[in-house]
């Protein structure tokens, strides 16, 4: 029983996603020959009948190589002729953070379904002429925010659509990871700073569970490279808060908590993948109750494949948006994205 009085399960539901060896076969052209790539074409490889077709660079020795290095057939030396590739059905954009704009623009002005990596832009209002270009066209678009896409985070929208946890008040998630020097999240020309490439996740999941940011408290500490090297946020969500810190400095635990009235929900770490959930019901001062555990194997990234699957079905049935990532969860993401960074600035200038 819960400090409530009433029941809660004894068991976590078990995730609806599809098999993903059972989704339609995309022919999918790859935007960028760098870390994510790899992963992403090992993943959807290993657990899909996904067909990587294509790669597109800046260089068409980069893409050259790259294929060669992947196995790929057919290479690009600008975005323009790989989207314009009739041999590819989907395009994924994995560039850096910069050229998401353009990389998405380019697929869905050549009618291309396009998964763009996270986050959609570099802020809301490029977040907001990705979704209007999208929408006007009637052509698939969703961000590679890959954690939505994960049984894991499907056993979550079950318990929070349920109303297992009662009201939900908060949210809390670290992500922090080390990154060698020279590491281009080091680089504030690659708009570098724990902020687009890491808290993306935790505000992404505190967005998804309480909703818009609706006020905005930050402090960031500058790193030597001119970036910012790690962000501690409180946000507000109407009456709940959400707590995120997230740095370049160093490994942190990766957990993440949406607590209830109810029960808590503990994503043990790396809460943005493959992994165990958690449910403690609530216990009063000195009670120590027992949790309800679903436990789940860490996959790390080779759980990437989960996001193209979801893609394929989607587009093999005509939607233009997946309800797992909907564009308006993307930028509600890039709105709070967007609030921190101004925090963080205004702190800043005191
Ligand atoms: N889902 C995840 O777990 C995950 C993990 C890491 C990264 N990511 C996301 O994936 C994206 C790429 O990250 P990465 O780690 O793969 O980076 P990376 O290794 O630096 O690769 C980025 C690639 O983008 C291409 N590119 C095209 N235009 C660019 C531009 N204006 N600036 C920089 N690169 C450009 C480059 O290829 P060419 O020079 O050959 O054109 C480069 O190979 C980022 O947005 C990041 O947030 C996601």
């Amino acid at each position: 029983m819960s400090a409530l009085g009433t029941a809660l399960p004894t068991a976590l539901p078990e995730p609806r996603t599809p098999d993903p060896v059972m989704a339609p076969a995309l022919r999918w052209g790859v935007m960028g020959t760098g870390w994510i790539v790899e992963r992403f074409v090992a993943a959807v490889r290993a657990g899909t009948r996904q067909r990587v077709t294509a790669i597109g660079s800046r260089s068409g020795d980069r893409a050259r190589a790259a294929a060669q290095r992947l196995g790929v057939e057919r290479t690009w030396g600008s975005r323009a002729e790989l989207v314009a590739d009739p041999a590819v059905d989907v395009v994924y954009v994995a560039t850096g953070h910069a050229d998401h704009l353009a990389g998405a623009l380019a697929a869905l002005e050549a009618g291309k379904p396009v998964l763009v990596e996270k986050p959609l832009a570099l802020d809301a209002a490029q977040g907001q002429r990705i979704a209007d270009a999208a929408r006007s066209a009637g052509v698939f678009c969703a961000e590679a925010l890959w954690s939505s896409y994960l049984p894991r985070w499907d056993v979550v929208r079950q318990l929070l659509d349920d109303g297992t946890l009662g009201a939900v008040s908060a949210v809390d998630a670290d992500l922090g990871e080390h990154f060698d020097p020279g590491h281009r999240v080091f680089d504030s020309e690659q708009h570098g700073g724990p902020l687009l490439d890491l808290a993306t996740y935790p505000l992404a999941l505190a967005t998804w569970v309480l909703g818009e940011v609706t006020a905005a408290t930050a402090t960031g500490v500058p790193h030597a490279s001119g970036v910012l090297g790690q962000v501690g946020a409180v946000l507000q969500h109407g009456e709940a808060l959400s707590s995120v810190h997230t740095t370049l400095l160093g490994d942190t635990p990766t957990t993440a908590h949406v607590v209830g009235e109810r029960a808590t929900l503990r994503l043990p770490g790396p809460f943005y993948a493959s992994g165990d959930v958690v449910l403690v019901p609530a216990g009063g001062s000195g009670a120590r109750p027992t949790p309800v555990v679903r436990r789940e194997p860490e996959t790390g990234h080779a759980g990437l494949h989960w996001q193209a699957a979801e893609v394929a079905r989607c587009v093999d049935a005509g939607l233009t948006e997946t309800p797992l990532r909907s564009l308006d969860a993307s930028l509600a993401t890039l709105r709070a994205l967007d609030a921190v960074q101004a925090a963080v600035h205004g702190v800043a200038a005191q």
